[in-house]
């Protein structure tokens, strides 16, 4: 069968991924359905006047991701495995924060659509052979890291931890850090500890979407207040502080989820003051701290409080591996036992034998090297994100340049009814997170998205980008013909 592709050979990025990740867009598109032959090796090579090892590499890298499969004697052949079609039935029904959490999990691992929908980095990129040699180290103490952990964190682990958070300008001891098995986890813990069913809770809007489920879950009461670029409106999170007597104040002041942005410093400074003033305890998420790209983020909350009010939590799902499920809190000693009390009545500990395994990579300086490895990798795949933003969206979409994290913020006009662009661009093979998730005020005016960059290559990050904006080009023009409105788009 014919293939159309394109190659930009000025490009930086290399032909044979412009090949692989164009077969994917067509697979995923349904323009190549699963059991279509692929032209041969040299078929292609010799169409493309490119040589028979650039295509070589091009169908072993979709041979390895499980788009493709050869059969000796027969030839290459899209797998059957690719599913995109099986699934528009059952996902992109229920547009809350659940339903579409619970999408892009499925949509993640299925082989045939393109998903920039979970803030992640790629496996590709995972210091596999490093951390499993600091496990096998561990294969003399293995029968004591099989048995029960501290609740509170493998000592070793929370020793380490606090080095890190020394680097990261964040003094404490071992003492005060409790381990738990991810953010979401300490989160959960964190919340619970801080409130009582139906009290009010203050969240910026948008947020990230499983604090939304903890709140639905734990009966809570969520408030939101707008973001800009610099932080929280201060005038609204003063007026919402004294009236609302919220029993806690969820911020992400670095590289927020979903936005990317950073909370300036003098709104870090008024954030403090405010806390202190209408006594609110102030939940710090910097998950994505250690992902940045443009110099050392900003000094943390935790790092400028001087008055016990900052619960900080941090992990290692976005600097390191998030199937490690280990994540860490800052825990104001006024907190602590009640922490404690309830980690022991919710999953008791965590796996000895991971924190175990992390306290030595950390210790080996593993944490360090990958980062150097792959801070450059992702800032080239933000870059390429901006360029490629740049090049294909209609000028009436706007988004900002994330410093750090893996979300870019896309604004649209609102020239589709709610979920309409996410079923749409799903049925195209592309998935990203819908506006809907963030359960905001629904606007009239614009409607929102989250792209991430974090799992794709430059090849595929410009592949789904594209394709999104000719969804979004077409349906605004649909769209302003059925308004009857002329677009500038
Ligand atoms: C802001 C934020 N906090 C917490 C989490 C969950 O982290 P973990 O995987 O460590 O539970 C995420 C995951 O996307 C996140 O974006």
């Amino acid at each position: 069968m014919a293939l159309s592709i394109e190659l930009n050979r000025s490009a930086k990025r290399s032909i044979y991924r412009q090949i692989a990740e164009q077969i994917k867009t067509q697979i995923s598109t349904g323009r190549l359905p699963a059991g279509s032959r692929l032209p041969t090796v040299r078929k292609l090579a010799t169409d493309m006047g490119v040589t028979r090892l650039t295509i070589q590499s091009a169908y072993g890298e979709l041979q390895a991701d499980g788009w493709i499969e050869s059969v000796v004697g027969r030839g290459t052949f899209v797998s059957e495995r690719v599913q995109p079609q099986t699934l528009h039935s059952s996902i992109g029904h229920c547009l809350t924060s659940d339903g579409i959490l619970s999408d892009m999990f499925e949509v993640n691992k299925v082989i045939g659509v393109r998903s920039m929908a979970i803030a992640e980095p790629d496996s590709d990129l995972f210091p596999l052979d490093e951390f499993w040699a600091s496990l096998t180290r561990l294969r003399p103490k293995a029968a004591e890291l099989f048995g029960y952990t501290p609740p509170q964190g493998d000592p070793d682990l929370r020793v380490e931890v606090t080095h890190l958070l020394r680097d990261m300008g964040i003094g404490t001891t071992p003492d005060d850090v409790v381990i738990t098995s991810g953010v979401m986890h300490g989160l959960t813990l964190a919340t619970q500890a801080l409130t009582q069913p139906g009290d009010a809770v203050l969240i910026e809007e948008p947020t990230f979407i499983g604090y939304l489920n903890i709140l639905r879950a734990q009966g809570l009461r969520p408030i939101p207040v707008p973001i800009h670029a610099d932080g929280p409106d201060l005038e609204q999170l003063e007026q919402l502080m004294a009236h609302e007597k919220p029993a806690l104040y969820y911020t992400i002041p670095n590289f927020h989820n979903p936005t990317g942005q950073v909370w300036s410093l003098a709104h870090r400074r008024k954030i403090l003051a405010l806390a202190e003033r209408y006594n609110c305890p102030i939940v710090e998420d910097d998950i994505y701290g250690l992902v940045s790209f443009d110099g050392s983020p900003m000094p943390t909350l935790r790092s400028m409080d001087d008055g016990n009010r900052v619960l900080y939590l941090n992990g290692f799902s976005k600097a390191l591996m998030p199937g490690l499920r280990i994540g860490y809190m800052v825990v104001p000693e006024q907190h602590k036992e009640d922490l404690l009390r309830l980690r022991r009545s919710n999953d008791l500990c965590g796996s000895g034998l991971n924190q175990r395994a992390l306290a030595h990579f950390l210790r080996d300086g593993g944490l360090k090297r990958h980062l150097r490895r792959i801070i450059p990798v992702y800032r080239q795949r933000r870059n390429s994100a901006m360029n490629a933003l740049t090049r294909y969206m209609p000028s009436a979409v706007t988004w900002a340049r994330p410093k750090g994290g893996y979300s870019i913020w896309l604004t649209l006009p609102r020239y589709f009814p709610p979920g309409e662009l996410y079923r749409m661009a799903l049925q195209q093979g592309f998935v990203f997170t819908a506006g809907e998730a963030y359960e905001m005020d629904q606007d009239e005016e614009f409607e929102y998205l989250r792209l991430c960059f974090g799992n794709q290559t430059e090849e595929g990050i410009w592949a789904g980008v594209r394709l999104l904006s000719e969804i979004v080009r077409r349906e605004m023009v649909e769209g302003g013909r059925r308004n009857g409105e002329s677009l500038r788009a």
